[in-house]
């Protein structure tokens, strides 16, 4: 069974085909982030009108790349929250279209459950294992903190959160700070990497705060952004140069997510974590995480870390019932998951 996915969410255009939930046929991104990079952050309206822009084209490059006909395809799905509202309704009235068009399944899906789902996908080259029910998701991204248990198909609980900032969001914030550019995340890392490399130490000599909430499983991250801000300013004594605290700040972040991670995967008894979102795509995140579990690491390759159409593809593959829609498909720009 193929599903032709299609998210447009935030600022990527993206459109993929999967078959049976798992191989990925084709798989097209389309980025925006160069049209934002100059405001430091996503523009709603500037992302819709280029959502409508190439949405058509990136659909039709995935059915081509993955030699697909629409009558050979079960369903389309679309991402319908949460996400940006504009960009979000350029998806969800393209796929509702197509879909009648030519008369294949509508299905509306979770843009943060189907971060979860990327871990289902097989892609070219990796080696592959399912992973094994109930496990533990960590959905870090631009948007979100999570941690979900998930006991099956369909039934999650989110057992933490973050309380402020998203890492994703801290990531991007302290890059504007250290003047590194948008996207920050792959910004800090990779002057991290600088940083190591340059000192052959892993370990900066700066020490930046961790917030553990000691009793729960939510995260904050607004404590070390802050202290980033200070750092910067020199308010803590002569500021050290930026990739000393790119690094600083990332081996915080990862020590944080990583620990309460572990704990409470140990805790919950579950069979496996599943990493996910677009922080996701960091290496030492990654890592540190497979470094400290004793249990099975889940993390997707890092193209299907930030937003992309083969994790809601396979998502739909694994929930198609429930996510049956019809013409009445609305996006939800707040649409919850696995909380009330
Ligand atoms: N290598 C990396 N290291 C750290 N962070 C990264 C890396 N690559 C991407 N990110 C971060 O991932 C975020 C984007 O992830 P994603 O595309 O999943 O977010 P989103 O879709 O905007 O938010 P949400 O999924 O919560 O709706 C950005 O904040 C970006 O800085
Ligand atoms: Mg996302």
């Amino acid at each position: 069974m193929k599903i032709l996915g299609i998210e447009t969410s935030c600022d990527e255009t993206a459109a993929a085909v999967v078959e049976d939930g798992r191989w990925l046929r084709s798989n097209v991104i389309a980025s925006q982030f160069h049209l934002h990079a100059q405001h430091g952050g996503v523009v709603p309206e500037v992302a819709a009108r280029h959502h409508l822009e190439v949405i058509l084209q990136v659909i039709d490059e995935a059915l081509l790349d993955a030699k697909t006909s629409w009558s050979e395809l079960a369903a389309a799905a679309v991402t319908a929250g949460p996400g940006l509202a504009g960009p979000l309704l350029v998806g969800v009235n393209t796929a509702k279209a197509l879909a009648y068009a030519h008369d294949v399944a509508l299905l509306g899906v979770n843009h943060l459950e189907a971060h979860l789902y990327a871990n289902w996908l097989e892609v070219d080259g990796r080696e592959y294992v399912i992973p094994e029910l109930p496990a533990l998701g960590l959905i870090v991204s631009g948007g979100h903190t999570d941690l979900i248990l998930m006991r099956g198909h369909g039934d999650y609980e989110r057992i933490g959160r973050t309380r402020d900032d998203a890492a994703g969001e801290a990531f991007d914030k302290a890059a504007r700070m250290l003047g590194l550019g948008f996207p920050g995340g792959p910004a800090i890392e990779r002057t991290a990497r600088d940083a190591s490399s340059a000192s052959g130490d892993v370990k900066p000599s700066l020490r930046l705060p961790r917030a553990w909430l000691k009793g729960t499983d939510d995260f904050s991250f607004s404590g070390l952004k802050t202290a980033v801000l200070h750092t910067v300013r020199g308010e803590t004594g002569p500021p050290p140069p930026s990739e000393e605290i790119a690094a600083a700040f990332q081996t915080s972040v990862v020590d944080v997510l990583t620990k309460k991670t572990v704990e409470a995967a140990v805790r919950e008894g579950v069979r496996s974590i599943l990493l996910s979102g677009g922080v996701a795509a960091n290496t030492p995140l990654r890592e540190t995480l497979v470094a400290r579990s004793p249990l099975p690491v889940h993390a997707p390759p890092p193209v299907l870390c930030t937003d992309n159409g083969a994790m809601i593809a396979a998502c739909a593959h694994y929930r198609f019932e429930a996510l049956a829609a019809g013409p009445d498909l609305d996006p939800q720009p707040g649409m919850k998951f696995a909380h009330v």
